[in-house]
């Protein structure tokens, strides 16, 4: 990000707070950033702060005052400013923002500027997870992605409500992270010789990569399923990771408890079988396979439709296997093909890497420990033990970065 110009939009949630370090984290990585506020930002964080970070001045409203003589000098910055930045970034974005910047409103400097750049712009819905799924901001998140621009998912967790749902700014590294992808996918401008620079190359451009996240449901009856606690959320930093090295991604997954970003092309299963069928039937178009999700080894022998009764049950659930779809890949791997496993375990965690890397035939086995610290279903960071036929590698941190550094030890 060294050199790259941002412009930082922020926008009036309570998330703005956020934007400070944003701004700084942007600053540390070598951008330069200035930034634009709507009025509402101001009332949550002074504009002297980012004057003062920044060392620029911060535009907020197209005039200052009444007269034509109040008119602030700074009334045309979004067209000096719109040619100068490599990327805008608006965090947080307010479902009132994105509805004015989806019809093109420009009452504000946020909104004008956001009109008169000439380089990609990334939004970051930021509010209540209610005003989130309403039917107008997903209607204008679907807007916004048909005029080409960029949605960063927001996280699900705590919000300033108390309400715990989709909705937060995401961490800063994530938002790093789509920036740097952006910035790489270019055309993006040399500022010492004008010219548009040659677009980095990306390790996985070019490449099909196939990702399998979350748990997987076996029916017992119409109401009761044999599953497990996975969000989905290791096999999701997995897709974003290979997408921000450039490949083109398609996600299978099991029932998520949050949404899943679009832009990952997302199809949902439900069982072992159905996950099976899909990536059987498909994974010949695949340069990569990931197999993150966390499939039931076993179905109950016999399902039935209807709800089993209390009087009914029998004192027996009878079980058999479900098909094991990482080996069969193995099996059946096309030339050239890439298969990265996982293994969820309670013991032996390298013995059991070993094991599954040769029993599946995989190239790559991405273990970890059940109950290790950091670790695990459902929390945000994560330890693997990434386990290859000639080497081996230990990661720790949150389950993005730890994507990001499985995917590039294996393919830098
Ligand atoms: N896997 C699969 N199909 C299954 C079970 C597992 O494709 N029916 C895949 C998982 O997605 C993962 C890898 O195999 O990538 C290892 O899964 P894991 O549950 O750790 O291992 P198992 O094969 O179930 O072995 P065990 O129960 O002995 O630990």
């Amino acid at each position: 990000m060294k050199g790259k110009r941002i412009i930082l939009g922020v926008s009036g949630g309570i998330a703005a707070y956020k934007s400070v370090t944003l701004l700084r984290d942007l600053q540390k990585a070598g951008a330069q950033v200035r930034v634009v506020m709507t009025p509402s930002a101001t009332r949550f964080v002074g504009s002297e702060t980012f004057v003062a970070l920044s060392r620029n001045e911060v535009p907020i409203h197209v005039f200052n005052g009444p007269e034509a003589s109040d008119v602030s000098s700074s009334w045309s910055k979004h067209i000096q400013w719109g040619e100068w930045a490599d990327l805008m970034v608006v965090a947080p974005c307010t479902a009132h923002t994105l509805a004015a910047l989806v019809h093109g409103f420009s009452d504000n400097m946020l909104l004008t500027t956001a009109l008169a750049i000439r380089c990609p712009l990334l939004l970051c819905p930021t509010m209540d997870g209610g005003m989130y799924r309403a039917a107008p901001t997903l209607r204008n998140l679907a807007v916004a992605r048909e005029h080409g621009y960029h949605i960063l998912e927001p996280d699900t967790g705590y919000l300033a409500s108390g309400l715990h749902d989709a909705g937060r700014l995401p961490e800063n590294d994530v938002i790093l992270n789509e920036i740097h992808r952006l910035l790489q996918e270019g055309p993006t401008i040399d500022h010492s010789s004008g010219k548009h620079a040659k677009p980095v190359d990306l390790p996985l451009k070019g490449k099909r990569v196939l990702v399998t996240a979350g748990p997987t449901r076996e029916f017992i009856d119409a109401v009761r399923f044999i599953s497990n606690p996975s969000s989905g959320k290791m096999g999701i930093a997995m897709a974003e990771a290979a997408r921000a090295m450039g490949a083109e991604i398609t996600l299978i997954h099991g029932k998520l408890p949050a949404p899943v970003p679009p832009e990952l092309n997302p199809s949902e299963i439900v069982s072992a079988q159905e996950l099976f069928e899909y990536v059987s039937a498909v994974s010949a178009n695949f340069d990569v396979i990931i197999m993150a999700a966390a499939v039931s080894d076993f179905t109950p022998l016999n399902q039935v439709n209807h709800k089993i009764k209390k009087t009914d049950a029998s004192e027996q659930l009878m079980l058999k296997p479900t098909p094991d779809t990482l080996k069969w890949l193995g099996e059946n791997r096309k030339e050239h093909q890439v298969l990265i496993g996982f293994a969820m375990e309670t013991d032996n965690l390298e013995a059991e890497a070993e094991r599954k890397l040769v029993s599946k035939k995989a190239d790559w086995i991405c273990g970890n420990l059940l109950n290790a610290p950091n670790s695990g279903f459902e929390t945000d960071d994560n330890t693997i033990l990434l386990k290859g036929r000639a080497s081996q590698h230990l990661l720790t941190g949150s389950k993005r970065d730890v994507a990001l550094g499985i995917l590039k030890f294996i393919f830098t």
